[in-house]
């Protein structure tokens, strides 16, 4: 059995008509740039969200750019920031200006560590950086009371928690603005790059609006630069919001089997959901000291299976400069070396999840150990039979 890490096309197929008439619709218009379906989803997110203003932008790397310069973003000024993430929250912190500062992560939930922030604080600190990783929100009630505290701006990196919550409230609600990425794998994919920020401050979404587009239609008034939403992403994104609540719910379902077959084998460790938090799973995230064989293994038995991330951000060569050492980044540097994302996609079936969950058990030698055979844990077959 092949296992692919997400299957876009099954997505595709379940809504393929839907689809293939958007498409058609913004050929016909060749409203290939913006146009009425980036309007019409800029305003359905912001509903969804229940906030007032979604700055639609070529993806999600150029909104958080966006965001920082739009919150004044000087040079020298440092923003704090989690070590695990993908670059594009740190890379963009250096291109609006500022200083990288990096912080350790939650050993439970992976994200920023809200305990640590206030060490990071100095004098130029201007902002704080959250990222809601793999679809699970940070502590917000601490991050925003050192934010109030400190007078420091926030903007929520929600690239990978669409429809996420804290205490109820989505995730992308709580900083002076947040960003979203719609790759397509992501929660909320588009058919390419696309990406937005969002905002209940009108001067912001106003000023963001007109540097992603080059700085004003017709009247120039800053210089700007060239980030819009192609008219086919717009189109493809309004065709699929509708069902974001259901293949979140099916996200769930997955990620609540795998955690319940999965619980006791080897020494694998299933992702843990912090207090107050609706996961939306975009990954699903386990962790073993012996990482590389399993993820051998599962290739070997057609698993896709991918390191989310390889290293924690301060140890990439690209930060070097920072001089960091692993005793600065313990949880982060630690996680490294053990996480593995698991296939979880909202088509993913019960068959296909068995097969997985008996594939990494029969790694483990579950039946050495003296537990049920994996087939029979999981349900199904085991991948030799
Ligand atoms: C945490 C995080 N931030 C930002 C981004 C950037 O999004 P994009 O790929 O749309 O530029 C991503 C995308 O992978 C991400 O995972």
């Amino acid at each position: 059995m092949k296992i692919p890490f997400v299957d876009l096309y099954a997505q595709y197929q379940s809504i393929r008509p839907e689809i293939d008439a958007a498409i058609a619709d913004v050929i016909a218009q060749s409203a290939f740039i913006r146009g009425a379906h980036v309007d019409k989803f800029e305003r359905a997110w912001a509903e969804t969200l229940g906030v007032k203003h979604c700055v639609s932008c070529a993806n999600g790397t150029d909104a958080l750019y966006v965001a920082m310069r739009g919150l004044g973003v000087k040079p020298g000024d440092e923003v704090i920031t989690t070590a695990h993430s993908w670059i594009s929250t740190s890379e963009t912190i250096t291109q609006a200006g500022g200083r990288v500062v990096f912080c350790d992560t939650d050993d439970d939930t992976f994200t920023l560590n809200p305990a640590l922030i206030e060490s990071k604080i100095t004098s130029r600190t201007v902002g704080i950086i959250p990222v809601h990783l793999y679809g699970q929100s940070c502590d917000m009630d601490v991050v925003m009371a050192i934010a109030k505290k400190h007078k420091l701006w926030v903007i929520e990196d929600c690239a990978q928690a669409h429809l996420a919550k804290f205490k109820g409230q989505f995730v992308g609600t709580f900083g002076n603005a947040a960003t979203f990425s719609f790759y397509p794998g992501k929660n909320l994919g588009a058919y390419g790059d696309a990406g937005c920020a969002v905002t209940n401050d009108d001067r912001l979404a106003d000023w963001m609006a007109t540097f992603a587009r080059h700085g004003g239609k017709g009247e120039h008034v800053m210089e700007g630069i060239n980030s819009r939403m192609d008219g086919l992403q717009g189109a493809v994104l309004g065709v699929k919001l509708p069902h974001l609540q259901s293949w979140t719910e099916a996200r769930r379902r997955v990620a609540a089997r795998y955690t319940e077959v999965l619980r006791g084998v080897g020494d694998l460790v299933t992702p843990k959901v912090g207090p107050n938090r609706d996961h939306v799973y975009h990954l699903y995230v386990v962790r073993t000291g012996r990482r590389d064989a399993l993820k051998k293994h599962l290739a070997d038995a057609g698993i896709a299976t991918v390191l989310n991330y390889p290293k924690a951000l301060p140890f990439y060569p690209a930060y070097s400069y920072l001089g960091h050492t692993p005793k600065d980044f313990p949880v982060a540097y630690a996680n490294q070396s053990r996480i593995l994302s698991l296939p979880i996609f909202p088509e993913m079936t019960d068959e296909m999840l068995a097969y997985v969950a008996a594939s990494i058990a029969e790694f483990f030698g579950q039946d050495q150990a003296g537990k049920k055979p994996p087939a029979e844990r999981a349900g199904v077959a085991s991948k030799r039979a």
